[in-house]
């Protein structure tokens, strides 16, 4: 099987699709509802953007510098990552515009986007209540480059503090202590802008000369490996699963997930590891596995921030105590995922418990009774990871409400049924 192509990857192609003069072509996007608001916003910043066919699509774009004042409010629905690189693109040019989304988008901190914008000469002239959307954002025609520590690992600040620094004369720089995805930095480079990454202990210190003429350049999305995540749980879990996933990403910063399911004993073997679009990818062929409980360093935590849900569910299966260290960053997803995950683990009566930022699941080796409920709060890995956990619980496990699933894989339910879930 194979899932759809990287979400954080998609986003960016669009962005920097905007931010060339001339046209893109992507190749393999992730056509979920997230990625589609990023591709409308780009549209009402000036460029022209088409769909040629599955995945496949074009952008036209006017360059760095030039962008238009969009007539409406942004919306970006459920996608953090959108609006948080759409700032940053926003802050750093000459426009105004008001971002918008859902109810989980709302209540989610964008001060640790517009700290940074401020210093580099963005305004904020509107924002609800504490730093939350719908924020109105009028951006600098001429950037200060600055040079900025990210708060917390995030590649969502470091990308929108390098995107806004795309339009500054000069040099703007990242230093982050903990290396968190590199799509930005790569992607930057492969549309030719100048920069350097060097490597500094368990962080990077990234460097981008402002002002490039961005040079249109082919993507070719790789599958995304946070949803991959879903099947590969789901095939260690359920008795007698052997499958393959195709062309996963294996980009180091993305396979934390991988890399503690080894090491709780899944039978995970790297197919044919190859390179496609400046990506390692590999196809993964994955077996029903007996699971044990591991540690989980809270170092690891940026290399699998989007799948401690899934794993969570793997844990319930293992055999002994899974502690996953240092989850802090959860509580600020599209949902308070450390609340909405232990919620869930006490509808399939899991065993577990929450001390300060961590989460301990107590598996018994063996299928969890399961038969619960299950809250989403607007959470599309809640919704997916409790519906895996339902493939091989004693009884199968509900959620109330599977709509957002479609923000990040559309064809969740198809391929699953695939390989012979049932969803009623
Ligand atoms: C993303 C970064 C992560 C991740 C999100 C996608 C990105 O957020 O949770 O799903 O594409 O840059 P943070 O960088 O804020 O942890």
């Amino acid at each position: 099987m194979r899932p759809p192509g990287d979400k954080s990857i998609s986003h960016r192609a669009f962005i920097f699709g905007l931010l060339s003069r001339g046209e893109t072509t992507i190749e393999g996007l992730l056509e979920g509802d997230d990625v589609l608001h990023t591709g409308e916003a780009c549209r009402a910043l000036g460029a022209r953007v088409e769909r040629l066919g599955e995945g496949r699509w074009r952008v036209e774009g006017l360059g760095v510098g030039a962008l238009l004042d969009p007539r409406d409010t942004l919306d970006f629905g459920n996608a953090g990552t959108g609006s948080r690189l759409m700032m940053g693109v926003v802050g750093g040019h000459g426009v105004q515009a008001t971002f918008d989304g859902d109810a989980s988008l709302r209540k989610r901190p964008m001060r640790r986007i517009l700290d940074p914008l401020r210093l580099m000469g963005a305004q904020v002239v509107a924002e609800a209540e504490g730093g939350r959307c719908p924020i109105t954002l009028r951006g600098a025609a001429d950037p200060a480059p600055i040079l900025y520590r990210t708060p917390v690992a995030s590649a969502q600040i470091k990308s929108a503090v390098l995107l806004a620094g795309l339009n500054a004369r000069g040099r703007t720089t990242v230093i982050e202590t903990e290396a968190s995805r590199d799509h930005t930095e790569k992607m930057l480079a492969h549309f030719g802008a100048e920069v350097s990454v060097e490597i500094e202990g368990d962080g990077r210190k990234i460097t981008l000369t402002g002002r490039p003429e961005l040079r249109p350049r082919p993507v070719v999305v790789p599958v995304d490996p946070s949803s991959a995540a879903f099947p590969i749980v789901a095939a260690l879990i359920a008795p007698g699963s052997d499958i393959i996933v195709e062309g996963v990403m294996m980009n180091p910063l993305r396979t934390g997930l991988i890399k503690t399911l080894i090491e709780m004993g899944a039978s995970i073997e790297t197919l044919d590891a190859r390179r496609e679009g400046g990506e390692d990818v590999a196809d993964l062929r994955v077996r029903a596995s007996a699971l044990k409980g591991v540690n989980v360093p809270a170092s690891r935590a940026p290399s699998m921030i989007d799948e401690y849900p899934i794993l969570a569910v793997a844990s319930a299966f293992a055999q002994g105590e899974t502690r996953m260290n240092g989850l802090h960053e959860l509580r600020v997803k599209e949902s308070d995922r450390l609340a909405a995950v232990a919620a869930g683990l006490a509808a399939a009566h899991v065993e577990h418990e929450i001390t300060g930022d961590d989460l301990i699941v107590a598996g018994k080796g063996r299928p969890p009774a399961g038969g619960g409920l299950v809250a989403t709060h607007l959470d599309h890995r809640i919704a997916m990871s409790f519906l895996v956990m339902g493939l091989a619980s004693e009884k199968p496990m509900a959620i109330d409400d599977a709509t957002m699933i479609a923000t990040s894989f559309p064809s969740f339910r198809q391929l699953m049924e695939s390989l012979g879930a049932r969803f009623a």
